[in-house]
């Protein structure tokens, strides 16, 4: 079967806007074409009266790059201008965004509400560390609205994650920021998944918008970083609560690599989009697997705000298929998580279970077994096509 383009209008016209807004280079002496790195500690002052005005926060200067620097800078200025935000935070880790933004919001005694799917070490944050500092999470079916709206009452934050890890759960973000909104909580939303080129929910209402930056963003599986985009307020708020005391910093050598991502970023999703879609449909078509996991097959309202589709899918496959052996004879999918690189990745559930019992949202909110998932990467749709039907035909119980 040959492969056909599944890029839509839609998707089209988002990659060329996000072209457009990362072709606005910041200037920089001599006019390189890529800008400097500033690998630095500290920044010094000509005289007392330009480091009082810069203590004094006037100006653009710098101090310490615990706290701020320019390249780390201009990575959160092209991500809040993608997210349509006013400010951006950027962090050594999405965990550190994920846990540095809660934190700035949550105080003890209050409560989070959060989507039962959302990403797994976020999860554990949620179930380990904050019952430490009195703060509770209600899990909620972020796919049913009524359902997340009546949870809201009494809550100071709802953390959505849309579509969401593993089983690719959309939630109707627009109405829920609205709901949440109107009852004075605040939205926080993991958008690793769509990037802010397919998805801006900050644009539909959602205050705070974070990132696991190692994925797309990035973009070459060599950097783990993470970033978050809002209103100048909710950012100072961050930049006053948690970030500089919790200390997860971004380097300036990864906000450099970061950068380097976003110039290809719209041109890597198109690929990762058209040649997921590819594979997608061939799966489905296919005798053995019984369901596929992709916001694509999705009536969800919540579908509404997803201008494109990036290339991470979740499938499942029936009892015939021994999943270990199916495993190992894949040649292009290699065995890893994380996503959003430039390579094809594959994680079974069976064998990610087993890491962490008791504390997995997998077992808890019923992630079947035989669920498996994909990272389509930048290689030939076709090939990667082949690897999979030839590990699947060869992998059938006798
Ligand atoms: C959806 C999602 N959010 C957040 C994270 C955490 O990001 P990081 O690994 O950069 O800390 C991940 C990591 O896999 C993820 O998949």
């Amino acid at each position: 079967m040959k492969h056909e383009t599944h890029i839509t209008d839609a998707a089209k016209a988002a990659i060329e806007a996000a072209s457009l807004i990362l072709t606005d280079d910041a200037p920089h002496l001599h006019d390189p074409v890529v800008g400097p790195i500033y690998q630095t500690s500290l920044f010094t002052f000509k005289d007392f009266a330009e480091m009082q005005k810069t203590f004094a926060g006037e100006g653009q200067g710098y101090i310490y790059s615990r706290v701020g620097n320019p390249t780390v800078h201009d990575f959160e200025r092209r991500i809040a201008e993608l997210e349509g935000a006013e400010a951006a935070r950027a962090f050594s880790s999405g965990m550190a965004a994920i846990s540095s933004t809660v934190l700035s919001i949550v105080s003890s005694g209050d409560r989070i509400v959060a989507v039962r799917h959302c990403y797994g070490d976020a999860y554990r944050f949620f179930e380990k560390l904050l019952p430490r500092f009195n703060i509770t999470v209600d899990y909620v079916d972020g796919s049913d609205a009524d359902a997340v709206e009546a949870a809201l009452p009494g809550a100071k934050l709802l953390y959505l994650e849309s579509p969401s890890s593993m089983v690719f759960e959309l939630q109707d973000i627009k109405r829920l920021a609205q709901a949440a909104r109107a009852q004075g909580i605040t939205t926080v939303i993991d958008n690793s998944w769509a990037t802010p080129v397919f998805q801006k929910p900050h644009t539909h209402g959602v205050d705070l918008v974070l990132h696991s930056a190692s994925k797309y963003i990035g973009g070459h599986s060599d950097t783990v970083a993470g970033v978050v985009a809002g209103s100048k307020a909710l950012i100072a708020r961050i930049n006053e609560l948690t970030h500089p005391f919790l200390g997860a910093k971004l380097s300036p050598l990864e906000a450099f690599l970061l950068i380097r991502g976003l110039r290809t970023l719209p041109f890597r999703l198109k690929r990762h989009m058209d040649s997921a879609l590819f594979i997608a449909e061939r799966l489905r078509a296919h005798a053995h697997v019984t369901k596929i996991h992709h916001p694509i097959y999705s009536n969800h309202p919540g579908r509404a705000t997803l201008a494109g589709f990036t290339g991470l899918f979740t499938f499942e496959v029936d009892d015939t298929i021994d999943i270990p052996r199916f495993t190992d004879l894949l040649k292009f999918f290699r065995l890893g998580v994380s996503w959003g690189g430039h390579e094809s990745l594959i994680v079974p559930v069976a064998a990610s279970l087993a890491q962490t019992p008791g504390v997995n949202s997998f077992d808890r909110f019923s992630v079947s077994p035989r669920a498996i998932r994909l990272h389509v990467g930048l290689e030939d749709p076709e090939m990667l096509w082949a690897d999979l039907e030839n590990a699947l035909a060869k992998s059938i119980k006798t």
